[in-house]
């Protein structure tokens, strides 16, 4: 049995943690010498694949700051424990005027340990940005939301990570896409996991078709491979855009069924099926399937529609 992923200390829409087992087979699949991620997120693939040398990049400076604290040593477990410690007491007596009041510091001036508060006090755990930058998420009404048990696995969370990181050639950057893509080189392998288009729109995630078509010029014309992550269907439509970019012997498709648990409404909540596309084979027996769903998907009846998924 597969050991349990290691799970970082933030939480963020489209969070891949159940697809790191794949994900992790495919990179294992051949060599490579770097991985590149443009859009790494909560960064829990490459905390799962743990890959020797990396350059994980992301749009959201937080995040990234966050990660480069950590690794620099500057946000230790024994500093979050003792930051949410005294926090978590104030939210206990402030409740949402505590929050409001954290919310309002961090906008002025934004630190990783008011960032990891807020993502871990407010609604649904979701990370949201208004078209200033601004955290706008609001209050998920746990005054006692940082009991002793639940710093306890935050400041674990930090400290494995924290290991994980330290023991490997790791780069974290803010940056867009396009700049992360243009630095690929032909020994990299190269997840890509981009926001759906329509969904979870804010500052630091806006997602339109012309990014979408960007990306994927950017990734047929790279030297080296490449995985990506997209939506496949949901019980209402299928991804017209797999079919309209990916629709090729050179790229290879696998699907599963992924259900999120972040989301501020119950329509993000619904079961979707994912699809990784590669430029390279999977395996036997993932071929196998691959091929079975391949055309199980180009010869579904099910209406397409490149409109906003629900998720
Ligand atoms: C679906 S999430 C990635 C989730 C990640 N794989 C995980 O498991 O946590 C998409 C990420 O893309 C980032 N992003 C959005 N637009 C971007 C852009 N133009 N360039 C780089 N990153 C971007 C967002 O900040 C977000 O973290």
């Amino acid at each position: 049995m597969n050991p349990p992923p290691l799970i970082p200390p933030l939480k963020c829409q489209g969070i891949k943690t159940r697809l790191t087992g794949e994900i992790q087979r495919l990179a294992q699949a051949r060599e490579f010498d770097r991985w590149v991620e443009p859009f790494c997120g909560s960064c829990v693939v490459a905390l799962n694949v743990q890959p020797k040398r990396a350059l994980l990049a992301d749009s959201n400076v937080h995040i990234i700051r966050l990660y480069q604290e950590i690794q620099r040593g500057e946000l230790t477990p024994a500093l979050a424990k003792a930051f949410l410690v005294e926090e978590g007491e104030r939210l206990r007596i402030g409740g949402e005027s505590h929050y409001y009041g954290v919310r309002e510091r961090f906008n002025i001036r934004p630190s990783s340990l008011d960032f990891l508060f807020l993502n871990r006090s407010c609604f649904n755990g979701v990370m949201r940005f208004n078209r200033r930058g601004k955290f706008n998420v609001p209050y998920g009404h746990k005054p006692e939301r940082f009991a002793q048990a639940y710093i306890t696995k935050i400041t674990n969370q930090i400290r494995r990570i924290s290991e994980a990181i330290s023991a490997c050639d790791w780069t974290f950057v803010a940056a867009d896409f396009r700049q992360t893509l243009a630095s690929a080189q032909s020994g990299d392998l190269v997840y890509a996991d981009p926001p759906y288009a329509g969904r979870h729109v804010d500052y630091f995630n806006s997602w339109s078709e012309t990014d979408e078509a960007e990306l994927g010029d950017l990734l047929k014309q790279l030297p080296g491979r490449f995985i990506l992550s997209t939506w496949h269907s949901n019980e209402f439509r299928t991804n017209a855009t797999i079919e309209r970019h990916w629709n090729d012997p050179r790229f290879h498709l696998l699907t599963r069924e992924h259900f999120y648990h972040v989301g501020s409404t119950e329509d993000l909540r619904h079961p979707m099926v994912e699809a990784l596309i590669t430029n390279f084979p999977v395996g036997p027996q993932a071929e196998e399937v691959e091929a079975k769903e391949q055309m199980a998907f180009f010869e579904t009846t099910a209406p397409h529609d490149s409109a906003p998924a629900p998720r």
